[in-house]
């Protein structure tokens, strides 16, 4: 249920290893889109795999009909930002109640599994309620599992096929097995635990990434106060195992559907339970910061920005992807905006995304037409493309580039942390 990132992603590579699936989505373009092979999101590889099995083993559908005869059901619902900041949870309700009603008839034992960011205690207070009271059945009758998904997007196929580790939060051992079974072929610890410690597994694990970048971005900050590379710094910091060399890439901060969204989440759980989450608290302020301090920066070398032309290379929250969701290019944008400057723009992928939320900004085909004749530039996403530009900053009027993602060295460039 749910053919979003993770329900596309989720329902494609699950019938890539042999299983029968059908994606359940109430939008029927996506669904059409889905039964055509041709997937709605961008995410490398999942055209392959629609060829593949679509039509085949793979199907999409606006109806509920074939949860009736599911072995499982996933709801891979959004948990969107709520206005307090806490998780909006009315698709899971309404996902977990249409379930409900789907399995009214069965006889057989099925398995519901949220997949989706859940706060802790959701399956216990709200899942398991609802798919009870609307189905008439009885504790033990249905199994419920939390099985969340770890997924990066631009890397989410691999990411499915490749876990590091699978989480089953289960409500008995019959639920444990199905998924136990389902997941045969992947040959990675598999944790067994309650529903509500993998609702919070998956928190803690984005909580803890975006609290290494907000950690490597303060170092980073105090780096280039003292004339340093973060990056030579983290190299080495990163070789000690107890700390790992993943995510320690300092600049212009997290953007994305996840981290922003999950570590408020947790922090709204964390105020309502009476726990002030200050470090979590820190790790939001650290992020809001550092599109700022780019501004800043930009600001420190061209003065006041009313009147400037100013390019912005990079518009999606990260590279191999199209999506622009809190992306670090937004405030950034905004703020340029605010200072009285006019913009120009390139991004492989989300020029359109973005067109629809500042058609002001002058769209370019290539970052070389975006930099000419330009006051200066940002750098906002790590697209390995702007790694090789050289010649290109030539055509900029005044040569000042602020680089949010440790892209390019050269004249006249300088990192937001180093
Ligand atoms: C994240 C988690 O990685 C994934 O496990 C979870 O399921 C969903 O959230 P995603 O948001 O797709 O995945 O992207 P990710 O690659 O984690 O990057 C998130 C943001 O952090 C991007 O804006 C990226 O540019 C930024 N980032 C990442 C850094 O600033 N520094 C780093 O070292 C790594």
């Amino acid at each position: 249920m749910g053919g979003g990132y993770v329900g596309l992603v989720t329902g494609a590579c699950l019938a890539s290893c042999g299983h029968r699936v059908t994606i359940i989505d109430p939008d029927q373009e996506k669904v059409t889109s889905i039964n055509r092979k041709e997937p709605p999101i961008f995410e490398g590889g999942l055209t392959d795999i629609l060829q593949k099995y679509g039509g085949k083993t793979l199907f999409a559908s606006t109806s509920c009909e074939s949860i009736s005869s599911a072995d499982l059901i996933f709801i891979c619902v959004g948990t969107p930002q709520g206005e307090d900041g806490s998780a909006d949870l009315t698709f899971i309700r309404e996902a977990a109640t249409q379930a409900g009603g789907a399995i009214r008839e069965s006889e057989q034992f099925q398995v519901v599994v949220v997949k989706s960011t859940v706060p802790p205690g959701t399956m216990k207070d709200l899942v398991i309620p609802a798919v009870l009271s609307v189905s008439g059945k009885k504790e033990g009758e249905i199994g419920f599992a939390m099985n969340p998904e770890f997924l990066r997007e631009g890397r989410a196929i691999y990411d499915f096929l490749h876990p590091d580790r699978i989480v089953i939060g289960t409500d008995g051992d019959e639920a444990y097995q199905a998924l136990e079974a389902l997941y045969e072929s992947f040959d990675v610890p598999k944790i067994k635990t309650s529903l509500t410690a993998a609702e919070m597994i998956k928190y803690t694990s984005n909580a803890f990434l975006a609290t290494k970048i907000s950690f490597s971005n303060e170092i980073g900050n105090i780096c280039k106060s003292l004339g340093l590379d973060v990056y030579e710094v983290m190299a080495a910091v990163g070789l000690d195992p107890r700390i790992g060399s993943l995510f320690l890439n300092a600049g212009a901060g997290f953007g994305g559907s996840c981290f922003p969204k999950d570590v408020l989440a947790l922090v709204h759980m964390a105020e309502s339970a009476g726990v002030d989450p200050l470090i979590l608290k820190a790790v939001l302020c650290v992020n809001d910061h550092q599109p700022d301090r780019m501004i800043g920066l930009l600001q420190k070398r061209i003065g006041n920005l009313a009147g400037k032309q100013i390019a912005v290379l990079g518009l999606a929250f990260k590279d191999n992807t199209d999506d622009i969701r809190e992306s670090r290019a937004i405030p950034v944008i905004r703020a340029l905006f605010r200072a009285g400057a006019t913009i120009s723009a390139y991004d492989p992928m989300a020029m359109e995304a973005m067109s629809r939320l500042f058609p002001d900004v002058q769209y370019c085909l290539s970052a070389a037409s975006a930099l000419t004749g330009v006051d200066g530039a940002l750098i906002m996403t790590e697209w390995p493309e702007f790694g090789k530009l050289k010649e290109e900053f030539s055509l900029m009027k005044t040569q000042v580039v602020i680089d949010g993602r440790h892209m390019i060295t050269g004249p006249g460039i300088e990192g937001v942390c180093w």
